[in-house]
């Protein structure tokens, strides 16, 4: 039984201990590798397929092209118009793609008990992360502004997804949940917001996962939550997981193992 994650780089990736530690929950024996994509992911893709590969998570930069060679596609995947599950099809039917990150998060957001029902939601960012995300927790409840440093990226997905786009300068503290999907914190690189932006907020979450800049900004400002996206990367993985095995991790005991290591 074999599933990977393809991407590139993809040395750093952390899905291949958590996905052994979801297998350990089902009490199989699985193979998950990690691949590099230095090529097209077509061609890794069918070198896994000749290796019998069954399942696989796709990482960056690989997701529009997996969202493109996907015969099949969940309804988040095609709104998000990116593909981080692939599932293969029986009978040569090709792959079924599906996004989790959306779900990841939503999942991760309800298990740190905070409701998304009716939340008015700021989110930073609206590149690649930031489209993965709006379908599911629209879908959950919330109410979502959007703002990024180009304005009119945040005017595109507004009107992909009917939401309000808001300038950097325009930002009110009337959120509930702050989310950061920007790739600053990759840099360490802090955002034009200023702390009273995070006034009302009960949540601040960050995509990435570590003590970014976003997460130091959000403590000074005294949020309730302050949280970095490994809770939703275990989450994510879990609904691949269940995808392609029918098998529902509990996502806790990974997190922990992973805080420790
Ligand atoms: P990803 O796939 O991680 O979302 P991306 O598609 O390259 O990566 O998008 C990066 C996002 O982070 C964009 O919204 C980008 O803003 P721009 O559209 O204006 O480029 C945002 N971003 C990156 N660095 C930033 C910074 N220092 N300040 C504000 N926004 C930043």
């Amino acid at each position: 039984m074999l599933y990977a994650v393809f991407g590139n780089p993809i040395e750093h990736s952390r899905s291949p201990t958590i996905h052994q530690l979801f297998a350990r929950q089902e009490k199989v024996d699985l193979i998950y590798e990690k691949r590099l994509v230095t090529h097209t992911l077509a061609q890794a893709l069918h070198d896994f397929e000749n290796d019998g590969g069954l399942g696989a998570n796709v990482t960056v930069p690989c997701k529009t092209e997996a969202f493109e060679l996907s015969s099949q596609l969940s309804e988040r995947a095609r709104m998000a118009g990116a593909v981080n599950t692939l599932f293969r099809l029986p009978e040569n039917q090709g792959w079924y793609g599906d996004n989790t990150d959306g779900i990841g998060l939503v999942r991760d957001i309800q298990r740190l008990g905070v409701s998304l029902h009716d939340a008015r939601i700021l989110l930073l960012g609206a590149g690649g992360a930031a489209r993965g995300i709006i379908y599911p927790l629209k879908e959950a409840g919330a109410h979502i502004s959007i703002a990024n440093r180009t304005f009119s990226k945040a005017q595109e997905l507004s009107d992909w997804f009917n939401i309000q786009a808001i300038e950097f300068s325009d930002i009110t503290p009337s959120f509930d949940m702050i989310i950061n999907s920007t790739s600053a914190s990759l840099n360490q690189q802090t955002l034009p917001i200023d702390n009273q932006v995070f006034a009302n907020a009960v949540l601040a979450y960050d995509l990435v996962y570590g003590d970014t800049a976003f997460i130091q900004q959000a403590k000074q400002a005294k949020t309730a939550l302050c949280v970095d996206g490994l809770g939703m990367l275990v989450a994510q993985a879990a609904t691949s997981y269940a995808l392609w095995r029918g098998f529902e991790p509990d996502i806790e005991p990974v997190l922990e193992t992973l805080k420790k290591s």
